[in-house]
């Protein structure tokens, strides 16, 4: 072979955009599978100004792709009901089915991405899990609503519009799991619901959104730090069932009984959303240390919302064998430690994770 064709062809092995599935000479329009969940988007309500007092996971995901038929001049989509509810009511047994299908659908060569519709109240969780244990660089775009579907300015469509484009999209491959909702692209690691009921809830605070969708650009202007998705060590393939992990909650005056009980309990894990930099009282500190000595791991989050819960500060964490969150809220390092907890006992190996993911 002639030697000057070497980098080129290099190239060409290297690149995936160029080496996309199947991809013909003329842009072919991507194929993008909406795995539906429930929660507002599908949900109805009575009258077209019921925003609150509606019924969520209600409208099967086939209804919801029919109520866009702009969806079609953007990708090839098709539907699949994995389950309908409430998101309040998500289990660590939907999360596996959920992120079992998404894996063998991320497999597929005809499948360019991933939308999930999803309902608000833990879709954050559902991000920041499918972000450890989808395998693959293909985007993976979860998407909610904050009006049900037969309310005015129901801002479920346009959601849908925007994450099926991100979804789509080459420049949202290898960018982690993302939530699209309000025009803005976030990180599943960082984003969180900030408001009960309002269209802009969900916002990164202080570490930001990753970029914008505006008409039918898709727009970034930061990448995720942490390791995700194809980069990350967890495999949940073989696993039925995750740990049990629970979240103290602490405040003023807080007795050790929440704490005591889940020891009681034998949860594998308990996760502390400490006042300030993760602190518990001296009281709740001994009770976290009781756990620690029946082999309970100890995570130290914090209720505050932002900031980084430091080892070592107030708590002698290396004394006490407890590990620290970082910047992961508490909810979200619940989900960490359970991942970890698939993999080891070590508080050096989760501490790592916890400074990794
Ligand atoms: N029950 C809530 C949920 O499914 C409705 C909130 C929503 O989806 O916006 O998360």
């Amino acid at each position: 072979m002639n030697s000057r064709f070497v980098p080129i062809l290099l190239l060409v092995l290297c690149s995936p955009v160029l080496l996309r599935a199947d991809d013909t000479s003329e842009k072919r329009v991507a194929n993008i599978v909406i795995l539906a969940t429930g929660g507002t988007i599908a949900g109805s309500g009575a009258t077209s100004t019921t925003t609150v007092g509606y019924k969520a996971a209600t409208v099967p995901v086939q209804a919801l792709i029919d109520a866009v038929p702009e969806l079609k001049k953007i990708a090839a989509v098709r539907g699949e009901q994995v389950f309908q509810i409430a998101s309040q009511n998500m289990t660590n047994d939907y999360w596996l089915k959920l992120a079992k299908r998404a894996n063998e659908l991320l497999k597929q060569r005809d499948v360019d991405g991933i939308v999930v519709t999803h309902g608000t109240d833990t879709l954050e969780e559902t991000a920041y899990f499918l972000n450890l244990v989808t395998n693959s660089d293909k985007p993976v775009v979860i998407v909610g609503a904050m009006r049900p579907s037969t309310a005015l300015s129901a801002d479920g469509p346009i959601n849908l519009y925007n994450a099926v484009l991100v979804a789509g999209s080459k420049e949202a491959f290898g960018k982690g799991v993302l939530v699209c909702m309000n025009d803005q692209i976030n990180s599943a690691r960082d984003v969180t619901k900030t408001n009960t009921s309002t269209a802009d809830t969900f916002k990164s605070p202080e570490l930001g959104v990753l970029g914008y969708v505006q008409g039918d650009r898709v727009a970034f202007y930061r990448l995720p730090a942490r390791r995700h998705t194809l980069n990350s060590e967890f495999d949940i393939s073989g696993i039925d069932k995750l740990p049990d992990v629970e979240i103290a909650y602490g405040f003023a005056s807080v007795s050790r009984t929440t704490v005591d009980a889940l020891a009681a309990a034998s949860v594998d894990g308990i996760v502390y959303a400490g006042v300030g930099d993760g602190n518990p009282s001296e009281v709740t500190e001994q009770a976290l240390a009781d756990a620690r000595a029946k082999g309970i791991l100890i995570v130290r989050s914090a209720r505050v919302g932002n900031g980084i819960v430091a080892r070592n500060n107030e708590v002698n964490d290396d004394k006490r064998d407890f590990v620290v969150s970082d910047t992961l809220n508490p909810q979200k390092a619940r989900i960490l430690l359970m991942i970890a907890l698939t993999k080891t006992r070590d508080t050096k190996e989760i501490q790592r994770m916890f400074y990794e993911y």
